[in-house]
């Protein structure tokens, strides 16, 4: 298999995507369902990850092949504090602890980053080109599901140093391609976004529990019963237009 790192993510890990859209707590979300005790605990637990994430990215920020996809304008820390704070209380970092899946993840962000740091891309591909694309729906969502007024509790979804997501997304991209990588090192770095995927879902499976004690089971059932066949919401061939279109 051959082709640039941009195309060959996109393509190798459109079935992650579509499993991680289909996760039940993303499908109550996307039907409206927010639920504010599993919300901060899983913006708590990002917290965790996206420290870090941003850490190892800016450790190696002068790494010859990393320093091309340095964006700091893409850094969550900041916003996440800012919700944190509004969720938990300005004491919210003595208040949240890193979850087991939480943990599993920054383990192996900081693994990655001793032994094979180029997988360092793969981890930042999946969380800010996930961000940069659903961030809009889902602000929305968040703010309808667990009636929020406007600019409160969602500056994890706001890119202030970014003006135009798409157009950054199109930079991201070439980016990923201007990167002179080997066969071998392109198949690892797939491999890895997909591992990031997992451990995504993982996430989302943890802060499930709370989400069922608050709208109970059988909510819980009816809202993700209904799409079990696996297939991408926004759609089975990245190239197509869908009703979901985040970042419009
Ligand atoms: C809430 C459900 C989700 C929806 C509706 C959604 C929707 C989308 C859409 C429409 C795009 C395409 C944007 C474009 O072509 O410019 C996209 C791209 C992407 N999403 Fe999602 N997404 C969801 C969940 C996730 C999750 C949970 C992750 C990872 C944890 C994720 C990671 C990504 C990545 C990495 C891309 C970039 C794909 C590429 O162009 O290479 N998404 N998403």
């Amino acid at each position: 298999m051959s082709g640039k790192l941009a195309t060959r993510l996109r393509e190798g890990t459109k079935q992650s995507h579509s499993l991680a859209e289909n996760a039940d707590f993303i499908q109550c979300f996307l039907k409206g369902v927010v639920e504010r005790t599993s919300y901060r605990q899983l913006l708590g637990n990002f917290h965790f990850v996206y420290s870090a994430l941003e850490d190892q990215l800016t450790q190696h920020q002068n790494h010859p092949l990393l320093s091309q996809l340095y964006f700091p304008a893409l850094y969550r820390q900041q916003s996440l504090a800012t919700d944190l704070s509004y969720y938990w209380g300005p004491q919210w970092q003595t208040s949240i602890t890193p979850s087991s899946a939480t943990q599993h993840y920054i383990d192996r962000i900081n693994e990655v980053a001793i032994a094979d740091p180029i997988l360092l891309v793969a981890h930042s591909y999946t969380r800010y080109l996930g961000d940069l694309s659903g961030g809009q729906l889902l602000k929305k969502l968040a703010q309808r599901g667990m009636n929020l007024s406007q600019g409160q509790g969602t500056a994890f979804y706001e890119f202030e140093d970014i003006q135009n997501p798409k157009t950054f997304k199109v930079t991201y991209r070439q980016s990923l391609d201007n990167l002179l990588l080997d066969e071998s090192t392109i198949t690892h770095i797939v491999d890895e976004a997909n591992l990031a995927f997992k451990l995504n879902m993982e996430l989302f499976k943890e802060v499930e529990g709370n989400l069922i004690q608050a709208i109970g089971q059988m909510i819980f059932s009816h809202l993700t019963r209904s799409r079990r066949n696996g297939q991408s919401q926004w759609s089975t061939d990245l190239g197509e237009t869908t009703a979901l279109q985040p970042q419009d």
